[in-house]
C-alpha cells in the first residue's frame, strides 16, 4: 500500500474538551505522521466553502455555526492507507454508532458535534489539504 495523505480537523468541541494531545497521540500510535498542523478560528466564509457539498442539507447552517464557534486544529496526516486508517481511528459520523475505542465514541456525544473530521477519499483529501495548507507548509518526513 502506498503512502497516502489525509486531511483532519479537531473540531471546536474537542478543542474545548482540551483533548488535542490525546487525539494527536491516537494518530501517532496508529503510525500516522503529522506533516502539517495549525490552530485557527474559521470564518463563516471558510466553513461554508469547506462544507459546500452539504449546502442543501438541513443541518448546513448549524454545522457552519458549530465549526465557527471556537478554534479548531487542522492537520495533514501521512502514512500507509492514511485515509482509511484515520476514518477507523475516528469511528462512525454518528457517535452513537461509533465502535468502542474510536475518537468519536470517546469524545463526541452527538452527530452535530462529533469531535473530528477526516477526508473520505483521495480526491477530497487533496482538495481539503489544498483548501487549508499551501505546499510550503507541508513537511514530509525524511526520517
Ligand atoms: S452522512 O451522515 O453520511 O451524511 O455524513 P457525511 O456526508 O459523511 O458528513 C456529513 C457532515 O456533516 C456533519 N453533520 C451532520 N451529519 C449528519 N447529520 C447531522 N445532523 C449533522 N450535523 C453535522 C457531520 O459531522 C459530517 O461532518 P464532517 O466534518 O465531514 O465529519
Amino acid at each position: 500500500m502506498a503512502v497516502e495523505r489525509t486531511f483532519s480537523i479537531v473540531k471546536p468541541d474537542a478543542v474545548a474538551k482540551n483533548v488535542i494531545g490525546e487525539i494527536y497521540s491516537r494518530f501517532e500510535r496508529a503510525g500516522l505522521k503529522i506533516i502539517a498542523s495549525k490552530m485557527m478560528h474559521m470564518s463563516q466564509e471558510k466553513a461554508e466553502g469547506f462544507y459546500a457539498e452539504h449546502k442543501e442539507r438541513p443541518f448546513f447552517g448549524a454545522l457552519v455555526e458549530f465549526m465557527t464557534s471556537g478554534p479548531v486544529m487542522v492537520q495533514v496526516l501521512e502514512g500507509e492507507n492514511a485515509i482509511k486508517a484515520n476514518r477507523e481511528i475516528m469511528g462512525a459520523t454518528n457517535p452513537a454508532e461509533a465502535l468502542r475505542g474510536t475518537l468519536r465514541a470517546d469524545y463526541a456525544v452527538t452527530v452535530d458535534e462529533n469531535a473530528v473530521h477526516g477526508s473520505d477519499a483521495p480526491e477530497s483529501a487533496a482538495r481539503e489539504i489544498a483548501y487549508f495548507f499551501s505546499e510550503d507548509e507541508l513537511c514530509p518526513r525524511t526520517r
